[in-house]
């Protein structure tokens, strides 16, 4: 038998090109690779790309221009971009750097083999098409060693809520649930294979209305029935949108015990003016509504979130709605951006703000941010929490894992093991992490 060919993947963006990543490594492994994790010795590199801002984008063309040399070494090395850079500039991508091979959309995974081998005949594959066939149909899982005790599971993906600012409705297209049997197979088969957190992922995930017994399926139905999976501890699920969280959803935070206590839930801004012009259909108030409801249900909850600041005709008093939403809301952790202008998008087309503004702008809601982070992570020492251990820490005899708060957690103790859940009392709280030590339970 001849030695496997070697498969090197790069991902950028978020959870859900991770996810994909794994399928498409899945999914080659069928045409006979196995992944690298070295670009060195690729004979095939896959960058699965992120189109969210246009430093995500620019990214992709610096590394590719990286990959000249190791081209001129293995003339049969392979490149391939997938991802939303691929679904959103195509052909463009192959007339700007001819040394990519082919060109793969998120919507065409499972055709990835097919198009690797026209690609070592000599063609130039590029597939965008949005097939009405399942992408996840046929990439199924095979038996393959897990990352670890933690696992995500697409359930949702593609949005239908056309934010001003946001490539992810051209990019993964529209708002498609998978069918609740694919999901509770999937995650049985995950369990059955070691994983006890699933974390359901969706550009939209609380908008799943997947097809199941008796009719669609809201995702608080879905969680109740993953919660039914024995040996699975823990549930949680990423990114929703302020206008699914629908009721069941908000209790299942106060019924459901496997489901975690962490919620991101991202508002974007705090002023009423800005949030209609992103076309986020909510407003700073009724957000606030909504989190004291859902704290209601589970008062120990913590929130994250995204923003973005100096979108078009922000002035500086929109920001300090901003400001000032955060200061009542608080969060435990948050992403925020620098708004970035994306070609298509209807914000692009507006009035834009001085970059120094929203540079300006972006260190002062920072500032705020980490102050409430760290005083998140202040207030949990002295508190016990519950440690799903995921892999040894950097010191001999430590152990890293997170939270039901999503918090990295640093145990000193040898006898832990990845995998093992235990009670753990917080002793210190460093930048980006706790450390701790277990109690008996
Ligand atoms: N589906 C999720 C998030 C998708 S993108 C949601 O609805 O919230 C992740 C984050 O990137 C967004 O929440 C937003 O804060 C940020 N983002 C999206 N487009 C952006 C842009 N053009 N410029 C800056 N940040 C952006
Ligand atoms: Fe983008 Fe999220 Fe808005 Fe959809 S809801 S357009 S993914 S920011
Ligand atoms: Fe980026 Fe696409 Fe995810 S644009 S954030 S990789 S959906």
């Amino acid at each position: 038998m001849s030695d496997p060919k070697k498969l090197f993947i790069k991902t950028y963006g978020c959870q859900m090109n991770v996810y994909d990543s794994e399928r498409m490594s899945e999914a080659m492994a069928g045409a006979g690779y196995v992944e690298t994790q070295s670009p060195d010795d690729a004979d095939m590199i896959l960058l699965n790309t992120c189109h969210i801002r246009e430093k995500a984008a620019e990214k992709v063309y610096s590394e590719l221009g990286r990959f000249k040399a190791l081209k001129a070494g293995n003339p049969d090395l392979k490149i391939g971009v997938a991802g939303c850079v691929a679904q959103a500039e195509g052909a463009e991508i192959m007339r700007r750097q001819p040394l990519v091979d082919l060109v793969v959309g998120p919507q065409s995974y499972h055709r990835l083999p097919e198009m690797e081998a026209r690609a070592r005949r000599g063609e130039k594959p590029l597939d965008t098409d949005f097939p009405a066939d399942d992408k996840f149909d046929t990439l199924r899982h095979r038996p393959k060693a897990l990352r670890g005790p933690t696992a995500f599971l697409t359930v949702q993906e593609g949005c239908d809520k056309f934010c001003t600012f946001c490539v992810v409705p051209y990019t993964r297209g529209a708002e498609v649930s998978r069918p609740v049997s694919r999901v509770l197979e999937e995650a049985r088969d995950l369990v059955e294979r070691g994983v006890r957190e699933i974390t359901l992922l969706g550009q939209n995930v609380n908008a799943y209305h997947g097809a199941g017994e008796g009719g669609e399926w809201s995702l608080a139905r879905l969680i109740r029935a993953l919660a039914e999976i024995d040996g699975l501890e823990r549930i949680r699920f990423t990114t929703s949108h302020p206008n699914d969280m629908s009721d069941d959803l908000i209790e299942a935070h106060g019924t459901c015990e496997k489901l975690m206590p962490y919620l991101h839930l991202p508002v974007q801004a705090g002023s009423d003016r800005i949030l209609k012009r992103m076309n986020r259909n909510h407003t700073a108030e009724s957000y606030i509504r909504l989190i004291e409801r859902i704290r209601a249900a589970r008062p120990d909850l913590m929130l994250s979130g995204d923003f973005i600041v100096g979108f078009p005709e922000e002035t500086e008093a929109d920001f300090q709605a901003t400001l000032d939403l955060v200061e009542e809301v608080r969060f435990a952790s948050a992403y925020s951006f620098k708004y970035s202008p994306r070609p298509g998008t209807p914000a692009a087309e507006r009035r834009q703000v001085p970059v120094e503004v929203q540079s300006e702008r972006l260190q002062r809601l920072q500032a705020l941010l980490t102050r409430q982070q760290r005083a998140a992570q202040e207030e949990m020492v002295g508190r016990t929490v519950k440690v799903l251990f995921e892999k040894p820490g950097r010191q001999a005899g430590q152990m890293v894992g997170k939270s039901e708060y999503l918090h990295a957690v640093h145990v000193d103790d040898p006898s832990l093991a990845i995998g093992q859940i235990a009670p753990v009392e917080i002793i210190e709280s460093a930048s980006n992490s706790l450390r701790g030590r277990c109690i008996a339970s």
